[in-house]
């Protein structure tokens, strides 16, 4: 168990190593079995966090704005574009202004080639920790709730679980590669037989792919890319299909849309389901276009978890922040 959290940012998934996450990991289930009894547990009673949104929000809005509140402290809501960021308010003025009035700063920021940068430079200004709600290259506050979710389902020992990371369909919008991103990143470190499958327009970072790679090599988990969503999900302990943008090819709008459009078929339906174990999990960070990357039947079905998963969110960063701005 490590016990050094206390003033850090908590930015990229690898920024706490293994067993700083098994710790989190430990006092989230602390923290989650404490709500369920009704016991108070005010780690962060008068602290505040600032919560600064560049992008929409259900889940993390709520988990975080809950967290704070439920450790005796008090989460402000701020939207980017009512402050005077667009005036000129710099990342640095962000950090080293809200670092005077907050005991901590979160922030969701996606904007491709921006986002992770922006974050950073808050942090770099600011005197407390700097906590990342998503940004363009990680969503690691996710990926804890996830690794906490595959646990909790499929137990400690996940030597040998096949987790599939998989693109899927969507035409809502271009969604962030974010979330594909940190689970590689963390799920390599825990055990599993990671598999990535995607078109090959939708490819991660290479630089993301280069760290998966020598995490699994580091901790002897076996790490694969597939085109083949159906050969993905054959004999899968975990899938998790999601959409993402095609964007290291393009940035391109329509080019975007008509690449998005060449693959409707990454659906995960009953008939793909049926391809992974018979007691195989169906994940998704939420929120999904529903009959285009997953059908009711299989996101409502027993399969899923998905509510299971977004409660985690509340616990896992509750025990980050009760580390972090203690
Ligand atoms: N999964 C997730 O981050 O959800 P929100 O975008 O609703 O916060």
């Amino acid at each position: 168990m490590q016990t050094n959290f206390r003033g850090r940012d908590f930015i990229g998934d690898l920024d706490f190593s293994k067993e700083e996450v098994e710790t989190v990991l430990d006092v989230a289930w602390d923290l989650k079995r404490k709500r369920a009894l009704g016991e108070p547990h005010p780690l962060l009673r008068d602290k505040t966090l600032a919560m600064l949104f560049f992008f929409t929000s259900t889940r993390t809005r709520g988990s975080f704005e809950a967290g704070m509140a439920q450790l005796g402290g008090h989460a402000a809501f701020i939207d980017s574009q009512t402050t005077q960021i667009s005036h000129g308010d710099t990342a640095k003025e962000i950090g080293e202004i809200f670092g005077r009035y907050f005991d901590g700063i979160s922030i969701r920021q996606c904007d491709w080639n921006f986002g992770n940068q922006y974050i950073n430079e808050v942090a770099r200004a600011s005197r407390v920790p700097v906590l990342n709600m998503q940004c363009d290259v990680y969503h690691p506050f996710q990926c804890l709730a996830d690794l906490m979710t595959i646990i909790e389902k499929k137990g400690r020992d996940l030597r040998r679980k096949k987790v599939v990371v998989s693109w899927a369909y969507a035409a809502s919008y271009s969604k962030p590669i974010s979330v594909p991103q940190s689970l590689i990143l963390q799920m390599t470190r825990f055990g599993c037989d990671v598999v990535l499958a995607h078109p090959p327009e939708f490819k991660l970072m290479p630089d993301i792919m280069q760290q998966a790679q020598e995490n699994a090599r580091k901790y002897r988990m076996g790490f694969e890319v597939t085109d083949d969503m159906d050969a993905a999900f054959r004999d899968a302990d975990v899938v998790y299909p999601k959409s993402w943008g095609p964007l290291l090819t393009t940035t391109g709008k329509e080019e975007g849309k008509s690449l998005i459009e060449k693959y409707r078929s990454w659906i995960t339906d009953a008939r793909r389901m049926a391809l992974a174990k018979e007691d195989a999990i169906y994940m998704h960070c939420l929120p999904a276009d529903r009959g285009l990357e997953v059908t009711d039947e299989v996101i409502d079905g027993p399969h899923s978890v998905v509510y299971d998963e977004a409660e985690n969110r509340l616990h896992a960063q509750k025990a980050v922040m009760a580390l972090t701005m203690s």
